[in-house]
C-alpha cells in the first residue's frame, strides 16, 4: 500500500511570539504533522529554532513533529531535537561527513532518521542509505528562506527518487517529501512526479480562505495528481 498523500506546515511563517497557538491552529486545521525548519546560520544564511523553543511548543498539540536540520553538524545537537519533542530528523547528504553513521545514530537516539537533498545534488548519492530512513526530501528550492520560488525542474529528480524508493521495496514505509514554493499551482507537478508529503508555508499562510482550506485545497489538488 502506497504511502497516503500528507500535507505538513513550514513553520516558518507563524507568529514565533504565539507558537504554542499557531502550532495548535495547525492541528485544528487538519495537518498530519509539523515539521520546524531549524537553521544554524552556517549551514543556510538565516537562524531559527533551538531544541528549547521546540520544547515549548511540543505540550500544545498532539501532532508528530520532525525537525528539518539544515545545520552545518547534525550529530552536534540531534539529542537535543529528540528531547525536545521531534520523533524524526532530518539530515542533510552535504552536512554529513559519514552520513550512514549519522542515521544509524538518529535511530540509536529513538528517532526515525531521514535525509534531504538540496537542489544540485544528484539523487544518486542516497542509493546506499534508503534502508536506514523513512524519508527522503527532495527540495525544491535552496533551503534557507520560505517564500520562494519552486525549482520544476527538480521534478525529474522527484521522479527519480521515487523509483529508488519502488525499487527497493520501500514504497510501503518511505515518504518521499517535497519541500519549498509548494503551493496550489505547484503541488500537483510535484505529486504526479511521486511525491507523497507536501510541506508548505507560505501557501498556508497566505490562503485567502485561511489555514483549513489552504490544507484541504492542497491535499485535494495531490490526492487527484498522483499516478495511480
Ligand atoms: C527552506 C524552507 C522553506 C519552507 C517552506 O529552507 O524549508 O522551503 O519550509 O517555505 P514555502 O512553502 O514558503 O516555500
Amino acid at each position: 500500500m502506497a504511502r497516503p498523500i500528507q500535507i505538513a506546515p513550514s513553520v516558518l511563517p507563524a507568529d514565533f511570539a504565539r507558537l504554542g497557538e499557531e502550532v495548535a491552529a495547525l492541528e485544528e486545521a487538519g495537518c498530519d504533522l509539523i515539521q520546524w525548519d531549524v537553521m544554524d546560520g552556517n549551514f543556510v544564511p538565516n537562524l531559527t529554532f533551538g531544541p528549547d523553543v521546540i520544547a515549548a511548543a511540543r505540550r500544545h498539540t498532539s501532532l508528530p513533529f520532525e525537525a528539518h536540520l539544515m545545520v552545518a553538524d547534525p550529530d552536534l545537537m540531534a539529542g537535543r531535537y529528540v528531547e525536545a519533542g521531534c520523533s524524526r530528523l532530518i539530515v542533510h547528504v552535504e552536512a554529513c561527513a559519514h552520513l550512514h553513521r549519522t542515521l544509524q545514530n538518529i535511530a540509536s537516539l529513538g528517532a526515525t532518521a531521514a535525509v534531504a537533498l538540496n537542489p544540485s545534488t544528484p539523487a544518486t548519492e542516497i542509493a546506499h542509505i534508503l534502508d536506514l530512513v523513512d524519508l527522503v526530501l527532495v527540495m525544491t528550492v535552496n533551503p534557507g528562506f520560505g517564500g520562494q520560488a519552486y525549482i520544476a525542474s527538480m521534478e525529474p529528480k522527484i521522479a527519480q527518487v521515487r523509483a529508488m524508493i519502488d525499487a527497493a521495496g520501500l514504497a510501503d514505509t518511505v515518504d518521499l517529501e517535497v519541500d519549498g514554493g509548494i503551493s496550489s499551482s505547484t503541488v500537483s507537478g510535484a505529486a504526479a512526479a511521486g511525491a507523497n508529503l507536501l510541506i508548505a508555508g507560505s501557501a498556508l499562510y497566505r490562503h485567502p480562505d485561511g489555514l483549513s482550506a489552504a490544507v484541504a485545497e492542497l491535499r485535494s489538488l495531490a490526492s487527484a495528481a498522483r499516478p495511480v
